[in-house]
């Protein structure tokens, strides 16, 4: 893998992450029905039409899930918990089986010495809560953070760190303007609304859980490094464009109390009324910021309305998503986020990591994380701080609208058994974690 624990700073965290639709199979333990059930039902939106029904079944094979975390030397789990397996109808009534699930799971890594990292939201919307507008409704933001005083109240005395939402970008662009996830949608007003409520929701959250005495609370974007495909200016304001959407909106609405002018510029007219008086809380201090990394984009302009802009392929190597492999983008968003954060915040990267084909022999992951982490050691030498390292992903999984066919693990899974085999990356992130090896 290229490194050891001693190359990083003491207390430093090594994990993995995983999120509930995307393992634990939501056909066990009363689940309620969410977004991404109906959204794959809807023919051409998931590959194959495949749901989170069956996950990896981590519902009841979570033990050996956190048997190979540990056995891999890891110090972390970065979770989720989802809103609907906690509430069916994203209101009311809870489910016990559903907390009593977390609670064993949160004994298990207890137990196994692995620290618990949870994230409150990714991407489970109850579909009850979806019939209302979802995240272009404003409400959401109060029935968000009364989910999370649930889920606190029960299980926050063993979460070592915690976040409201998993990647806003996601659930806001990816999900309302691009369409390719639930609910998507391909409208810039339902976007707006959600790239706005979406940063309230958090700031609910945090408030929630501030009022609980919780601590170690912090906030995961997913960050993406944009480049003009050209010398030319258009190709510049283009990108700066893109990355006024993707990083700056939530980078600047949490850690700036601002949103940036280039995409103000699209989506002012669109915004819900009375959304400045909202950045208070939004910007509400924070004590760590996750960053998820995974790729670049190089992007160019294009004819027609706002954004005006559009990706160009790129000739570097690319993983099974087709995503270009870019490792120097990780050290140029652990320095820009270090210049952002007050003193003392904490970092870490909380996602990093590739879809592979090899099965077993996955010597272009290990190629992939050994890069990524010797370019994060190159920000840490230049100044930068980083506190930990989350890979996604522990296992192969439900990859959102691509189906099970991306596999993201340092173990593998056969969908048919459900049999866990650790893969090459496993062995050798194994080797540089524990002294024997
Ligand atoms: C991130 C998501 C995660 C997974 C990886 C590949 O955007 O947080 O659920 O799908 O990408």
């Amino acid at each position: 893998m290229g490194f050891t624990r001693e190359d990083f700073p003491p207390g430093f965290l090594f994990g993995a992450a995983t999120s509930a639709y995307q393992i634990e199979g939501t056909r066990h333990g009363g689940a309620g029905i969410c977004e991404w059930d109906t959204f794959a039902a809807t023919p051409g939106n998931v590959v194959n039409a495949e749901d989170g029904s069956r996950g990896c079944d981590h519902y009841h094979r979570w033990p050996e899930d956190l048997d190979l975390m540990r056995d891999a030397g890891l110090d972390a789990y970065r979770f989720s918990i989802s809103w609907s397996r906690v509430m069916p109808e994203g209101r009311g009534r809870v489910n016990a089986a559903g907390l009593d699930f977390y609670d064993r799971l949160l004994d298990g890594m207890v137990e196994r010495g692995l620290s618990p990292w949870a994230t409150l939201y990714h991407w489970e919307l109850p579909a009850a809560l979806a019939d209302l507008g979802g995240w272009r409704n404003r409400d959401i933001a109060d029935w968000f953070a009364d989910y999370v005083d649930v889920v606190m109240r029960r299980l926050g005395d063993r979460i070592d760190g915690a976040a409201p939402i998993n990647e806003p970008w996601c659930v806001a662009w990816l999900s309302h303007f691009i369409g390719q996830h639930a609910p998507g949608l391909r409208d810039i007003r339902a976007t707006a609304r959600a790239m706005h409520h979406v940063l309230l929701g958090h700031g609910r959250a945090i408030q929630a859980m501030r009022a609980l005495g919780q601590t170690n609370l912090g906030a995961v974007m997913n960050l993406e490094f944009a480049q003009p495909a050209d010398d030319g200016p258009e190709a510049a304001a283009a990108a700066r464009t893109y990355d006024a959407i993707y990083n700056r909106w939530f980078l600047g609405g949490v850690l700036e109390r601002r949103y940036p002018e280039e995409a103000l510029a699209g989506l002012g007219p669109h915004m819900p009324k009375g959304w400045e008086q909202d950045l208070d809380l939004i910007a509400a201090p924070l004590d760590w910021i996750g960053i998820n990394y995974y790729t670049r984009k190089l992007i160019a302009p294009a004819p027609g309305p706002w954004p005006a802009l559009r990706e160009v392929p790129g000739p570097l190597p690319r993983t099974d998503m087709g995503w270009e492999i870019y490792p120097d983008g990780i050290r140029h968003f652990l320095k820009r986020v270090n210049a952002l954060v007050p003193a003392g915040t904490r970092i870490y990267v909380t996602e990093n990591g590739m879809a592979a084909s090899e099965p077993r022999e996955d010597l272009s992951r290990i190629g992939y994380l050994r890069d990524h982490l010797a370019a994060l050691r190159r920000a840490m030498a230049e100044g930068a701080r980083l506190d930990g390292y989350f890979t996604w992903s522990l296992l192969d999984n439900y990859e959102w609208s691509l189906g099970y066919g991306k596999r993201f693990g340092l173990v593998h899974v056969d969908f048919d058994t459900m049999e866990r085999t650790p893969k090459a990356s496993w062995h050798a992130l194994r080797a540089a974690l524990t002294p024997a090896g």
